[in-house]
This record gives structure tokens, sequence and C-alpha cells, in this order.
């Protein structure tokens, strides 16, 4: 049913109008999806370059839907260098050649649309290309011109201005300024990138800047988008002084300041003139529970990412106080809590939980410790259950489904990412979880690129993989592709398993053990020895066999 047809509907059959938003409220599809991470760039690759398109991933938009999620979230797909895999956009209202173009994207809306499922698309804010139009306007024009006043262009320190304006560094290392040059090499201003030089930040005090984004809003919602993933949502706005950071300036300069609020109110208002169900989901790494929640008031964005979930450790104590917390902050605001084990930005979850220290921070990416792939694919598995457990929406990045690893040792010729570029190699980047999925057959590009394609997928796949194809793991009830879509076909079947209340049963320690709805329950054992299983009538699934009918460590259980 189209959006005006669903409209019409609603006027025609009034309870009162408060009461029908309620009700829709309530059952909004982004409270409870099982949302999959499409990172084009290596989901399918339809033409041999190498490189996943938008005619790949039609092409398996079947696979998806038998998986059974509800939505599809798109890293960006837009017109890009690539200096950071899309994240720096030339142009916010087309789609990048290698991808494909606008006519394959609205296809690939319809047709996901056709499907059931929902398509959140990638916003980023905080920054553009260095070849965006706008930028290249304000290179070219002069200090303190309007071209200028869209981005943070300063002049520098010292003497001869040789210094950077101040002592920012870039996330991705290194100083957050870059020198400009005129034609004739006579340096210039400086401008503020807070991830690579060839992102420069915008400058959100600009109305400029504002109306821009708010009409790009609307170019994706009218073209049929449901939902927005906005980037680095909590950093669009900065103190104009641009204070010095040895400064302690409070409030921060760049991080979650209270002006970026309005910005959000605004796009609400945006995407609830579209009927009231499309999405704003924000990327917030926000430690401070009620900075985080603060997002959800006054009516700004729908939901976020559960970064804390995701770095937890595995054990049992510090994930079960994080789903308190999750559970406790997001109540109040009225927001779903959201579960999320793995993204285009870390490293795999098979490896972490693989490792000595199951623990994760974006500063503590270090390769090449140890890892116990078998035991980590174990724990992926519980981890799975665990979380399509769990009240509110759930994200599956591409691949989870399979069980891929982190790929470490990619030879540094073939690395992109310029996190790994900036930081000299000390930080190993991201590549190891954009790695090329595995379809089919014996050998790399397995599957992922046509058979004889000219080009190698733009990534090495790793000949060990050869067993995690999905055609190898298709109908083997003891893969992880038929455990996913098991425990994804329950959670969509089980309303208990929708937004809705948890309750902890009292377990062993190192057990997590909680009842949802009526009857289903859920057992995870962390511990390092088999435990008793509850009473029960039924076993719903299992991640692991029962030893002697008891749950082996690292295994999960859903029980009637
Ligand atoms: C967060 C994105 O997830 C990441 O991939 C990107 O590099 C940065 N934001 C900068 O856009």
């Amino acid at each position: 049913m189209t959006q005006v047809e669903d409209k019409g509907l609603r006027t025609a059959e009034p309870p009162t109008a408060d009461v029908a938003d309620a009700a829709d409220a309530a059952a909004a599809w982004w409270r409870s999806a099982a949302i999959y991470q499409v990172y084009t760039r290596s989901f399918a690759d339809s033409d041999g370059d190498g490189v996943g398109d938008l005619p790949g991933v039609r092409a398996k938009l079947p696979y998806l839907a038998a998986l059974g999620i509800q939505a599809i979230w798109f890293n960006p797909w837009y017109p890009s260098p690539m200096a950071d895999a899309g994240y720096d956009i030339a142009d916010y209202r087309d789609i990048e050649p290698v991808f494909g173009t606008l006519a394959d994207a609205d296809a690939l809306i319809a047709e996901a649309h056709a499907l059931g499922i929902k398509v959140i698309i990638d916003i980023v804010p905080n920054h553009c290309s260095d070849r965006h139009a706008w930028f290249q306007a304000a290179l070219a024009a002069e200090p303190g011109s309007p071209e200028r006043a869209r981005f943070w262009f300063r002049p520098g320190r010292g003497e001869d201005g040789s210094l950077p304006p101040n002592d920012w560094q870039s996330i991705f290392g290194g100083p957050a300024w870059t020198r400009v040059r005129a034609a004739d090499g006579t340096p210039g201003e400086w401008y503020l990138h807070l991830f690579a030089p060839e992102q420069p930040d915008f400058n959100w005090t600009s109305p400029a800047v504002r109306a821009e984004f708010e009409d790009v809003l609307r170019f994706w919602f009218d073209r049929g988008a449901d939902g927005i993933r906005i980037d680095s949502a909590a950093l669009l706005t900065k103190d104009p002084e641009l204070p010095d950071l040895a400064s302690d300036p409070r409030p921060h300069p760049y991080e979650d300041r209270d002006d970026v609020h309005e910005i959000y109110r605004a796009w609400r208002r945006v995407a609830e003139s579209y009927g009231g169900d499309r999405a704003l989901i924000g990327e917030l790494w926000i430690p401070d529970p009620e900075r985080f929640t603060h997002y959800f008031h006054d009516d700004e964005l729908h939901s976020a990412f559960n970064f804390p979930y995701l770095c937890s450790a595995w054990d049992a104590a510090e994930l079960r106080s994080v789903i308190d917390a999750t559970i406790r902050i997001h109540a109040p605001v009225d927001a779903p809590p959201t579960w999320v084990l793995s993204n285009h930005d870390v490293d795999r979850h098979v490896t972490r939980y693989g490792r000595a220290d199951t623990s994760f921070g974006m500063d503590r990416r270090e390769h090449g410790r140890p890892v116990d792939v078998e035991l980590g694919t174990r724990r992926a598995r519980a981890a799975a259950m665990l979380t399509f457990a769990l009240p509110g929406a759930v994200y599956v990045y591409q691949g989870d489904e399979l069980g891929l690893w982190e790929v470490e040792g990619i030879p540094s010729e073939l690395r992109q990412d310029p996190i790994w570029q900036r930081t000299g190699g000390t930080d190993p980047g991201r590549d190891g979880c954009r790695v090329p999925l595995p379809w089919s057959g014996q050998a790399a590009p397995f599957g992922f690129s046509p058979a004889g394609a000219p080009a190698r997928p733009w990534l090495p796949q790793p000949a060990g993989w050869s067993g995690l194809t999905v055609e190898t793991q298709t109908g083997d009830p003891r893969s992880m592709l038929e455990l996913y879509r098991a425990a994804l076909r329950i959670r969509r079947e089980e309303t208990g398993l929708a937004d809705g209340p948890m309750r902890w049963m009292p377990s062993a320690e190192a057990v997590l053990d909680f009842v949802r709805g009526d009857s289903l329950r859920c057992v995870v054992n962390l511990s390092a020895a088999a435990v008793g299983l509850p009473q029960h009538r039924e076993i719903v699934l299992q991640s692991a066999d029962l030893v002697e009918g008891m749950l082996p460590p690292d295994a999960a259980v859903w029980l009637r």
C-alpha cells in the first residue's frame, strides 16, 4: 500500500487523530526491525569491475528477503572520490557511477518495497568531499566570501600564518587543518576537517548549509527512502571561537554541543511532513547516557546505534549491565533500544570474541593478536541469539550471517582506509571488515564478481572463506547462515520478541537468562562450565548441541 493510500484509509475511519498516531508510533517499523547493513562496495559486483554495485544488490534482494530482515541500511552511495570509502560525498543527489545510476537506486528502492523491505540511506552532514562543488567554489573564492562561509576557513597562526589555527587533531590522525594554496602556489587560509583532508567540515552556522541538507532529505524522501542514518551526528556544530583543546574548553568545541539539537528538530519536521514513518537514526558515540538520550527529546531523532553493546566484552556481568542501562535510558524517552554486534568501522565480532581480550574500542584496534576463530564463531552464534531476543531493533552487518571473520594482514599496498594511511600503519584501519562477501564457489572471487570477471575484488578475499560461502552454508543446519535464518524467522513470528518488556530470571553467575512475552525464554551460558536448563516445554532454537541435556559454555538456547 502506498503512503497516500494508507493515509486515505486512516482518514476514512478515524478513531481520533491522536489515538491513530499513537498506535502508528507504537507499531512503527523502526522500533523492532531487523536492519541489514549493505556495504555496497563489498556486497555483490554485477559488472565484473571488482566493486559491488546497485544492480548487484538488486539481484540479491530475494536472498535478503529470505534471510528475514525488514530494512536495509546502505552506506553512502553517492558520487565520491572515495578518500574515505564514500563518506566524502561530492554530490548528495546522485549515485556513484561505479555503483550505478539514480535509476538503479529508484528501481532498488521500489523492489525492496515490493518485498516489504524498508530502505535507510546514509547522510553525511558533518563534511563533504573536497571535490564537492561548494568546496571547489570556496577554494576559488576570497577569504571572507560567502563561499568560504559554508566551511571553516581561518588564517593560520604564527607570523606567516604557517601554523594551524588551533590544536585540533583529525579523528583519522594528523592535524585537523589543511592550508590552501592559490594557483601560483601562494599559501593562504586553512580549512577544518575533523576527518581526512579530503573531507572539509561544513559550517552549520551557515543558513545555506541548513537549507541545503533539509532539501537533500526531501530529495531522498521523495524517492522513497524510509530512513536516514546520520553520520557523525554529534559533531556538526562547532564553537565559532575554535578554542584550543589544550585550554580544556567547556563545553567541548565540537562534540555533542547543545546547538546541534535544533538541526535535528528541523530534520524531524521534514521527516514528519512525509506522514510519520520516516526514521532518523543517529550515529552517536556519546558515553553520558543523559546527553545521549537528549537526542530523542523534543522531537529529534527516532533511534541511534548502541555502541556500548558492540564494544562490550563477552562477559555476562558486563553485557547484563549494558543491556540494563540501554533499556533504562531508552524507556523514559520512548525510543526503541537497538543492538549492534558489528559494522563497517569495527573488527568483526567473530574475531573480537576469539581474542583473549574480547572488548573493543575504536582507539584500540590492534591486529595480529592470537585469535581462536572456532571459539569466536561459537560465541558469535550465541551472541546472535542473545541479540535477536532483546527488545527493540537489531542490526546485521553484511557477512555477520556468514560468520565472516576480520581479515588481518591485508598487504599494505592494497589497503584503502585513510586511518591506516594517516596513522602510518599503527592503526590497521577498517579494511579487514570490508572484504567482499563470499557467495559461492571454491576460490576467489567466490561469486562476488561474475565468472571470468576482468578485475579482482577490490580487497582480497581469504582462501579460508571457501567454507563460508552462502552456497556452502545454505541447507546446512549447523551453519551460521541457517542459524540466522531460523532466528530471524522466529523473531518475526513471535510477537513477544518485538519491542516490549523483558524480565531477567534468577540464574547462575555468568549466565544470562531472561523471558520475553508470555513464554519465550533466552538462556546464554558465558561461563566455563555447562549449565542445566530451566523447565521448558520446547526448545525453540539452540546455537550448539546440548551436552547431556546441559547448555555448554558459549552457547545460547531459546526455550518455550
Ligand atoms: C562514521 C562512519 O561510519 C565512518 O565509516 C566514516 O569514516 C566517518 N563517520 C566519517 O564520515
